[in-house]
């Protein structure tokens, strides 16, 4: 049996049906429900933000989950695959027609990816007061709270539709298959079995 540790939401339902295609059989989760048992396999349905700590303490062998929640959490856990869906860009985000005042004494930047922001600053020696939120991260430049957001845009239509736009690109990120360290070894037929069959679909 392998557990499969899925972040709720659009890249749950694309691995689902993935592994729906692969083995010719229905990976549905009934209402609420975050668990389901079938077959060889069991998914737990968890917060993107988690997904590494079930893989990590070994409650899931594998997990799906996005490159910039692994860089962001510096994840102890092998990278297998990229899964090549949940496409998406760590971008910063400014209020729509301003530019960037990389000359200010310190530039407020408001995200809910503290490590990769301040990765991105400090290479370029830009001093950075980091302000962490756990969503609706682009109000903090409307409000007053932050100069400047760094957050995940995908098709785009948040920021906009709150008056701002990206700046500047600081990574593509998309959906990584990833496994825990010592279930790749005590389950590494199965794990490479489904390796194989995601690599090659
Ligand atoms: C993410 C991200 C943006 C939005 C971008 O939020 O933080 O707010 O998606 O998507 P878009 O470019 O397609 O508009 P999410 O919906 O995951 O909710 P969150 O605020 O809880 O992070």
């Amino acid at each position: 049996m392998l557990k499969i540790a899925l972040p709720k939401g659009r890249i749950a339902e694309q691995t689902l049906q993935t592994f729906a295609s692969i083995f010719k059989e229905d990976f549905s989760f009934s209402d609420r429900k975050l668990r389901l048992i079938k077959g060889d396999f069991e998914f737990l349905m968890v917060r993107n933000q988690d997904i590494d700590t079930y893989v990590i303490e070994g409650a899931a062998d594998l997990g799906v989950v996005g490159l910039d929640v692994l860089l962001e959490h510096n994840s102890d856990v092998l990278r297998l695959l990229d899964l090549k869906f949940g496409h998406c860009k760590v971008c910063i985000g400014i209020k729509k027609g301003t530019n960037l005042d990389f000359n200010k004494p310190e530039l407020k930047v408001a995200t809910s990816l503290p490590n990769i922001t301040r990765a991105y600053f400090n290479a370029r020696a830009v001093p950075v007061k980091i302000i962490t939120l756990y969503g609706s991260i682009e109000l903090a430049p409307l409000v007053g709270l932050a100069d400047c957001i760094v957050d995940i845009v995908e098709t785009g239509s948040t920021m906009k539709q709150n008056g701002l736009e990206p700046a500047q690109v600081i990574m593509q990120s998309s959906a990584f298959l990833i496994a825990n360290k010592l279930s790749f070894v005590s389950k590494k037929d199965e794990i490479l079995n489904i390796y194989h069959k995601l690599a090659n679909k």
